[in-house]
């Protein structure tokens, strides 16, 4: 018999058979277990009190399939909506175990599909073949068999997050991947803030149409921790006081302003710390976010066109001039 196809694939099956996530089963029984270790396995989710609480938490499923079964669009819904959608398990064919004994070069904080790490390892030259000095994975790991290892590790672990957020989203017809990387070191924390492309100037007219989606995946043992906060349009009414009177139309440049602003270091959050193949999806462009910590994770950051979304008229770049005529700004 064939094997199902990724999104339906249950890594972690009851009976410990066919488990190719050794290290999330082990994890999972020894929080059944062992007093002291569920802070590993947990989700906490501390709500302020002043935040919206858009936090959409899953109920945690063994395959993506069955996400997709349980919530349909109403997961592509929620995220149109800026709601935090949080899965309690995200199962992807990953040895865990070798990939959390990596470290690599802080120079090196982030590395993914557009530097290459999926580029072939191997080059022909005339009728034979030559492993790829220059491929990035080995100009990191200096080791071909370390390097062929991991790169298969992040070429099945990719096409089964390309496969997932399909499944995920099955309306997003055109969904692109515009990059899915890989981190292996500390993440500084960071300040709040809204995603700014493009050192926040206007984007042209075609990637102003681009709905995004990103999902955060934590692969490393120890809890990534987040902050969430208000979403564009909660800031625009919110800090209506503090930012400028008169504001471009342009997403990306309000979102660099609130950022050379500082604006939002005060700002209220909601805590969050998720564990080990557990996921967060969250439009970074529209929810104010945070990094706290944490050490290996996959961003995956994918595009559809608006015409795709479950309601075009919620894009994000296309509902500023509204939002800002509500709350009173003048539009440069
Ligand atoms: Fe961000």
């Amino acid at each position: 018999m064939s094997s199902p196809p990724c999104h339906e694939r249950n890594l972690c099956r009851p009976d410990g058979r066919a488990c190719v996530n050794k290290l999330s089963c082990r994890s999972l029984r020894k929080c059944a277990r062992v007093p002291g270790a569920e802070s590993l396995c947990e989700t906490k989710i501390e709500k302020h009190a002043d935040v919206p609480d858009n936090f959409f938490v899953l109920d945690r499923h063994e395959t993506f399939g069955d996400y997709a079964r349980t919530y349909g669009d109403d997961l592509a819904r929620r995220y149109e909506n800026y709601d935090i959608i949080y899965f309690p398990h995200f199962p992807l064919p990953i040895d865990l175990p070798m990939l959390q004994s990596f470290e690599i070069p802080a120079a090196y904080p982030k590395i993914g599909t557009r530097n290459g790490i999926d580029a072939d390892l191997f080059v022909r030259v005339e009728q034979s073949l030559k492993f790829d000095h220059n491929h990035v994975l080995f100009r990191i790991f200096r080791d071909e068999y370390m390097t062929g290892y991991l790169q298969t590790q992040i070429k099945s672990v990719n096409a089964c997050i390309d496969s997932a957020l399909r499944v995920l989203f099955p309306k997003y017809y055109w969904l692109f991947c515009g990059n899915l990387t890989w981190r292996f070191t500390d993440t500084p924390a960071g300040d709040l803030h809204i995603d700014v492309f493009q050192n926040g100037l206007p984007l042209v007219e075609s990637d102003n149409r681009l709905h995004r989606i990103k999902v955060f995946i934590n692969i490393d043992l120890e809890p990534r921790r987040w902050r969430t906060s208000f979403t564009l349009p909660e800031i625009l009414a919110r800090y209506r006081g503090r930012l400028p009177a008169t504001l471009p139309r342009d997403r990306n440049v309000i979102a660099h302003i609130l950022s050379k602003g500082n604006l939002l270091r005060d700002a209220p959050a909601h805590a969050v710390a998720y564990p080990q193949l557990s996921a967060i999806a969250v439009n970074a462009e529209a929810v104010a976010h945070q990094v706290l910590g944490g050490k290996r994770m996959i961003a995956a950051e994918y595009q559809c066109e608006q015409r795709d979304m479950l309601d075009p008229s919620k894009l994000t770049h296309a509902q500023v001039p509204n939002w800002l005529a509500r709350h009173g700004y003048q539009t440069a």
